[in-house]
C-alpha cells in the first residue's frame, strides 16, 4: 500500500481536486444537487471549456502513480471546508489562535453547518480509501479491547499496533482499502469500523439504518455522497465579491484582527470528541 504523500504534493493538488469533485458530482447524481445562489456546475463551460477535462486527466495520472493521494486529498477537502467554508483556509499558515472548543454532540454540531445524519454516514464512507495511523485507534486495542469491535479484526489491528505508541499504520477499510466502493458500510456491519466513530454509525440507533441501506446498496451511497460532498463545499460559502484572492496562498491579504482568528480548532474537536 503507499504511504502517505507529502503534504505539499497535496497541496498542490487541492483545487483540482476540489474542481474535479465538482465535476464527478455532476455526473453521479440523478438531477443536479442543490447549490448556493451564485455558484453553478458549468462557470467554466464558456471562458474554458476544457477546464473539467483538464483537471479530470491531470488527476488521473497523479493517482495512478500514487494511489494514497485520492485519500490525502479527500480527507484535506473535508478538513479545509470545516475551517471557515472550503476556500483554501487550509493552506494557510496555522495562527496560535483559540484552543479546543468543546462540541457536546456530533450530529448537532453538524445540524448548525446544515449537515444530517444521512451526511455524516454518507461522508464517513470515505473511510473506503486511504490509512490511519496505530495512534488514530490504539486506544480501542489497550489496554483493553474495545468490545464492539470484531475480536478477529482487533487481533488483525494488533499485528500492525503491537502495543501502544507504534508509529505504524493499516488500511481503513479492511476489505477493499484502494477501491472507493461501499465496502466500508459492510465493514461497520461486521464490527470492523477502524475509528470509534466509524462504529457508532452502526451501534446509533439513528444512523444504523443508513448505514445498513448504503452497505446493501452502493447506488445510493455514491448518490448521497455526491450530494454530502457538493452540501460540505458549501459550507460558509462566498459568492459575487465576497472574500478574496489570495495573492499568496498561505496568507490572507491583509493581516487580520486578533479576533479574527482561524478557528482551527473545529477540526480538531471535531475528530477528538468522536474518537
Ligand atoms: C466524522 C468525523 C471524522 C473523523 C473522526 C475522522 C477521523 C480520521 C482519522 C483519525 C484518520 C486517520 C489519520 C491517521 O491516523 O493518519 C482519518 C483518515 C481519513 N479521513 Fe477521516 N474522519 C472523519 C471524517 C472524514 C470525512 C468527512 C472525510 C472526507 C469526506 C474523511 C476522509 C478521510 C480520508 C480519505 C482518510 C485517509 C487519509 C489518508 O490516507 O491520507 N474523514 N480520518
Ligand atoms: C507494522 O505493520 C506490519 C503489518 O502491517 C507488521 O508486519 C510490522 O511488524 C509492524 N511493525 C511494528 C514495529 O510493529
Amino acid at each position: 500500500m503507499a504511504s502517505s504523500p507529502s503534504p505539499s504534493a497535496a497541496r498542490a493538488l487541492l483545487v483540482l481536486a476540489a474542481a474535479a469533485l465538482v465535476l464527478s458530482s455532476v455526473s453521479a447524481a440523478a438531477g443536479s444537487p442543490p447549490l448556493a445562489k451564485g455558484l453553478s456546475f458549468d462557470f467554466y463551460s464558456a471562458k474554458c471549456p476544457q477546464a473539467e477535462a483538464i483537471v479530470f486527466s491531470f488527476l488521473k495520472d497523479a493517482i495512478r502513480k500514487d494511489v494514497g493521494l485520492a485519500a490525502a486529498l479527500l480527507r484535506i477537502h473535508f478538513h479545509d471546508c470545516f475551517v471557515q467554508g472550503c476556500d483554501g483556509s487550509v493552506l494557510l499558515d496555522k495562527t496560535n489562535g483559540v484552543d479546543s472548543e468543546k462540541v457536546p454532540v456530533l450530529l448537532s454540531f453538524l445540524a448548525k453547518i446544515g449537515l444530517d445524519a444521512d451526511d455524516l454516514v454518507a461522508l464517513s464512507g470515505a473511510h473506503t480509501l486511504g490509512i490511519a495511523h496505530c495512534g488514530s485507534f490504539e486506544e480501542r486495542l489497550f489496554p483493553k479491547e474495545d468490545t464492539t469491535m470484531n475480536k478477529w479484526f482487533a487481533g488483525h489491528l494488533k499485528l500492525t499496533c503491537p502495543q501502544l505508541k507504534v508509529d505504524n499504520f493499516t488500511a481503513n477499510d479492511i476489505r477493499t482499502p484502494d477501491v472507493f466502493d461501499n465496502k466500508y458500510y459492510l465493514d461497520l456491519l461486521n464490527r470492523q469500523g477502524l475509528f470509534t466513530s466509524d462504529q457508532d454509525l452502526h451501534t446509533d440507533a439513528g444512523t444504523k439504518p443508513v448505514v445498513t441501506r448504503f452497505a446493501v446498496d452502493q447506488g445510493a451511497f455514491f448518490d448521497q455522497f455526491v450530494r454530502s460532498m457538493v452540501k460540505m463545499g458549501q459550507i460558509n460559502v462566498l459568492t459575487g465579491n465576497q472574500g478574496q484572492i489570495r495573492t499568496d496562498c498561505s496568507l490572507p491579504n491583509a493581516a487580520r484582527s486578533a479576533g479574527d482568528e482561524l478557528p482551527w480548532s473545529v477540526v480538531e474537536a471535531v475528530e477528538s470528541f468522536v474518537l
